[in-house]
């Protein structure tokens, strides 16, 4: 109930919640570890992912980009194909199935009708799900044969933000320990590297001026913004550009950085902002090539990069992690942004038009 819970100090829920996010990582990882300090989750989960010969992601909105990242995770620990669908679409062309497939969904609340409608239709199949919420009880946990929970804390503002990066979390949790049951090893050390992740959001999360500075120069007056990015990347541009759009009002998009030359660079005019995420060492050159074509055109570019991948003109360098775990910190300046961009517009940051928190009709 969102009157029981404090904004404390914070002038909004939105605010509070980007900075639990290191908070949540931490206990994410105690939840996630028995007794001997090792990553588990329980057996029969484990085995219900293990047994899969394909998964079939479903969510919406931020959960849906969360799930995009979470088919990376998943494809490379354990070898299992993935697909991640939107739940609306999902019901009128549902893809052919595979013999042994198992469904994840998505969803911070748990109630979202468009994602229950699928639930119930591959249930009706007589196929296996698991949800990933942050509400113990919800409908989509309920109706479902597992549930792993996101250990979040109530999310109060419309705009997820803690959530997203919980279910990130989990996702990579869900991974590696499956991963590991079926003997493979990903060579990562995951609840030290999640540490190293907790560690650097908290960096983020002190760095409010600079991305109150960016908001500032590059958002006050624009009508668009868009965001690139390759890779992992452009997950999370894709997320960047959802919080910018349902905050502040601004018409913004995210873009695969090779998609530009195909349509998308024909909207870039002088001044228009382009936000570059370059977080991926394999694709650093290429999307900072990208930056240079939208230039030419007349963007006004703000590149946030990794540490180790950093230019002289980049805007912002956010701290080194796992090159795969980077969508759980690089988020953290998107969120920021698309915060002091709205606030800047005065707009109302916790509760934007239009929007509700959890979406319950189809
Ligand atoms: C995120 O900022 C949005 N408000 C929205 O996209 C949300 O993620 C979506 O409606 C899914 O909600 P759920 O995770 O509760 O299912």
């Amino acid at each position: 109930d969102a009157s029981d819970i404090e904004k404390g100090t914070y002038p909004h829920y939105m605010l509070k919640e980007v900075d639990e996010q290191p908070a949540v990582i931490r206990k994410i990882i105690q939840a996630y570890q028995n007794e001997e300090g090792k990553l588990a989750i329980d057996y029969n989960i484990t085995e219900a992912v293990s047994e899969a010969d394909r998964i079939y992601i479903i969510a919406c909105g931020t959960s849906y980009h969360a799930g995009l990242i979470g088919k990376q995770f998943i494809e490379k620990m354990t070898e299992i194909p993935v697909e991640v669908h939107v739940a609306s679409e999902f019901t009128y062309n549902m893809p052919l199935l595979s013999k042994k497939p198992l469904f994840i969904f998505i969803s911070q609340s748990g109630e979202t009708a468009d994602s229950r409608a699928v639930l119930v239709s591959i249930k009706a199949l007589g196929h296996k799900a698991l949800t990933i919420t942050n509400v113990p009880g919800s409908t989509l946990s309920r109706e479902a044969d597992y549930t792993l929970l996101l250990h979040a804390g109530p999310e109060i503002a419309v705009a997820s933000t803690k959530a997203y990066t919980a279910q990130v979390a989990v996702l990579s949790i869900l991974a590696n320990v499956t991963g590991q049951f079926r003997n493979m090893e990903y060579g990562f050390d995951l609840v030290k590297e999640l540490g190293i992740v907790a560690t650097a959001m908290e960096a983020l999360c002190d760095s409010k001026e600079e991305m109150e500075d960016i908001a500032r120069e590059y958002l006050s007056v624009t009508r668009n913004c868009f965001f690139i990015g390759r890779s992992l990347d452009y997950y999370v541009v894709l997320e960047g550009a959802l919080k910018l759009k349902e905050i502040s009002y601004i018409q913004a998009e995210g873009f695969a950085g090779g998609e530009l030359k195909h349509g998308t660079i024909a909207l870039i005019e002088e001044g228009t902002p382009v936000i570059a995420l370059a977080t991926q060492a394999g694709v650093n050159l290429s999307i900072r090539g990208n930056v240079k074509e939208v230039v030419a055109r007349g963007a006004n570019p703000c590149i946030i990069s990794m540490k180790g991948l950093e230019e002289e003109d980049d805007r912002f360098v956010i701290p080194e992690v796992n090159e795969l775990l980077t969508p759980l910190i690089s988020v953290i300046p998107l969120q920021l942004i698309a915060y002091y961009a709205a606030l800047h517009r005065e707009c109302d940051v916790d509760k934007p038009r239009n929007l509700a928190k959890s979406v319950t009709v189809e």
